[in-house]
């Protein structure tokens, strides 16, 4: 079977799949409004009103993360990330997730009861500020090209990574190929628990692509379930 003709079978495969999980959706909500009440609003709008327009001499990206002050966008996102994994149904998990940013994910997977561990690099104030108002553990790491992550003193049920920007992104020249890929998944199952799984959800960083013909198939013949942006590879063997 010709490369093209698997990712059109993914394709329609895949349509299924959105099609059952919205209905998923409806029959097991995991409605905002309980996750909002979660989070001191005094607190919230303070800081929203300091972040709401960093100096004109902060990092460029700065800027960008200030869109993270939008709580029930990202509240949204992150509930159908919990929902997509099946984590509002699932018995408690250790979860880490590399990229954390300002912690959404975890603080709703927290909510439903998992326990979890961010990874990030360098402080950006809102990201920060986010981490600490959801009560989040994080440490501060870079993932690097073919270097392993440090010793995080324990093992994870599920580890994943939401629009990772570690591999490269849109304006960069350096994004990630098979081999690094491929160097990041060993890696990371050295961090999972036996029955552990990796998630990804990437962002289209290869030209407005997720992931390049030749780093799909690494996907694939690692084992994982394959839909657009979302990579879900197999439990890691006892
Ligand atoms: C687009 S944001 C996504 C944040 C979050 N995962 C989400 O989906 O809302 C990318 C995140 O990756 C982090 N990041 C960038 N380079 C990294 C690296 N080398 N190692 C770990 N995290 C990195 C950034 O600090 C940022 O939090």
């Amino acid at each position: 079977m010709t490369l093209r003709h698997k990712i059109g079978k993914l394709f329609r495969a895949e349509s299924y799949r959105r099609m059952w999980r919205h209905v998923e959706r409806i029959l097991a909500p995991l409605p905002l409004r309980p996750l909002r009440a979660r989070i001191d609003q005094q607190r919230l709008r303070e800081l929203q009103q300091r972040h709401a327009s960093p100096p004109p001499d902060a990092p460029a990206h700065w800027r960008h993360y200030s869109k993270y002050l939008d709580l029930d966008k990202y509240l949204r996102i992150n509930a159908r990330r919990v929902q997509y994994l099946r984590l509002h149904r699932s018995p408690p998990k250790d979860i880490l997730d590399i990229g954390c940013g300002a912690g959404f994910f975890l603080f709703v997977a927290q909510a439903c009861g998992h326990h979890g561990l961010g990874l990030d690099v360098d402080k950006v104030p809102v990201f920060d500020e986010l981490i600490d108002l959801f009560g989040l553990e994080r440490m501060i790491a870079h993932v690097r090209r073919l270097e392993p992550i440090p010793d995080l003193g324990r093992k994870f049920d599920l580890i994943t990574a939401f629009s990772p920007a570690f591999h490269g992104g849109r304006n960069t020249s350096w994004d990630w190929g098979v081999r690094e890929w491929d160097y990041l998944i060993s890696d990371l199952e050295r961090h999972l628990k036996p029955g552990g799984r990796i998630f990804f959800g990437l962002n289209p960083a290869y030209n407005g692509e997720f992931y390049t013909d030749e780093i799909l198939q690494l996907f694939l013949r690692r084992g994982a379930a394959v839909e657009r942006e979302n990579i879900f590879f197999p439990p890691k063997s006892a």
